[in-house]
């Protein structure tokens, strides 16, 4: 995959801040071992489309919220994220040697330097949220958001389902039940992080949350669909490995043309959810319209 524009330029803006961002948090001191730095900043720093925290950004925009706060919690959630990718493709998982359009971390150094990578992830990004977002209740209830959705009822209990179900039931309500909780929570709370940072009202965080509920189901179905039929070069990962492992997909349980019917329909639910804001929502409608037409 590579790093060129993906989106209007004001979105491509906050991206490059994201990236700098990164670029900062990844400032290890000696006692880091070189390798592990190496490695972390291997995958953290990869041409990511960073659309967890394009949200966080367009969230606290919306609600009027200042940069200085909104991006280390963007930061956060993109390393929780970068770590649940390593682990993902770990061969105990998804055993995928293609990420980014890059080895996979644990192919490019070691299994273990892999994990380890992706273990330092987590508290880099609680870290980061607990030194830079002020002030302290609000990066408080940053962490515990970020907490809940990262944990075991939530990111990690549906990727131990994502697993489970792999030759199981084509049920539609355990599928929607992993994909709402290995992909959808941590979307939510990328939004829900956006509003807090920024202070919002209980509404406008409400609003949020109840559009990062829609569009993190309808990512995972898009990311299913791309599976199912995307480019490999595209994409920067392998394509058709969900089908060859069996696993309960929408495009497996419904069909191609159905799943790409529902996409859209709950895009159209989640930007119905943010009308209270208006014309200022024009970034996250634009951010969901990308959800659903991206090739990777
Ligand atoms: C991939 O996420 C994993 C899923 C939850 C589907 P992205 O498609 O956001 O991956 P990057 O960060 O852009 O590589
Ligand atoms: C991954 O879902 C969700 C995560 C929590 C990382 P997938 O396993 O479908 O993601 P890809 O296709 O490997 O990016
Ligand atoms: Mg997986
Ligand atoms: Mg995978
Ligand atoms: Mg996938």
């Amino acid at each position: 995959m590579a790093s060129t524009a993906l989106f209007p330029p004001q979105i491509e803006a906050n991206r490059k801040l994201i990236e700098d961002a990164l670029e900062r948090y990844c400032d290890f001191d000696s006692d880091c071992p070189q390798h592990l730095a190496e490695a972390i900043r291997y995958c953290l720093l990869a041409p990511g489309k960073r659309i967890r925290p394009l949200l966080t950004l367009a969230a606290s925009e919306v609600c009027g919220g200042e940069m200085s706060n909104a991006i280390p919690a963007a930061c956060a959630v993109e390393m929780i994220h970068n770590y649940s990718l390593i682990h993902d493709d770990l061969p105990a998982m998804d055993d995928d040697e293609l990420r980014r359009g890059r080895p996979t971390c644990h192919i490019k150094f070691d299994e273990a330097t892999a994990i380890l990578a992706g273990d330092a992830l987590i508290p880099m990004a609680f870290e980061t949220i607990a030194k830079e977002i002020q002030p302290s209740d609000v990066a408080l209830e940053c962490s515990r958001l970020l907490a809940r959705a990262s944990g075991p009822s939530k990111l990690v209990g549906g990727q131990a389902d994502d697993l489970g179900c792999e030759f199981g039931e084509r049920d539609r309500v355990m599928l929607e039940r992993i994909h709402s909780r290995k992909t959808g929570a941590l979307l939510t709370v990328s939004l829900e992080m956006g509003a807090v940072t920024a202070q919002a009202s209980g509404s406008h965080r409400r609003s949020l949350v109840e559009y990062g509920k829609h569009l993190g189901l309808a990512f995972q179905i898009v990311d299913d669909l791309l599976d199912f039929r995307g480019s490999q070069t595209k994409m920067g990962k392998r394509t058709g490995k969900d089908a060859d492992r069996g696993k309960l997909t929408y495009p497996s349980v419904l069909g191609e043309a159905e799943s790409e019917t529902l996409v859209h329909q709950i895009t159209d639910q989640a930007i119905a959810s943010i009308e209270p804001f208006g014309e200022a929502a024009k970034p996250l409608e634009l951010l969901a319209r990308f959800v659903v037409s991206r090739t990777q």
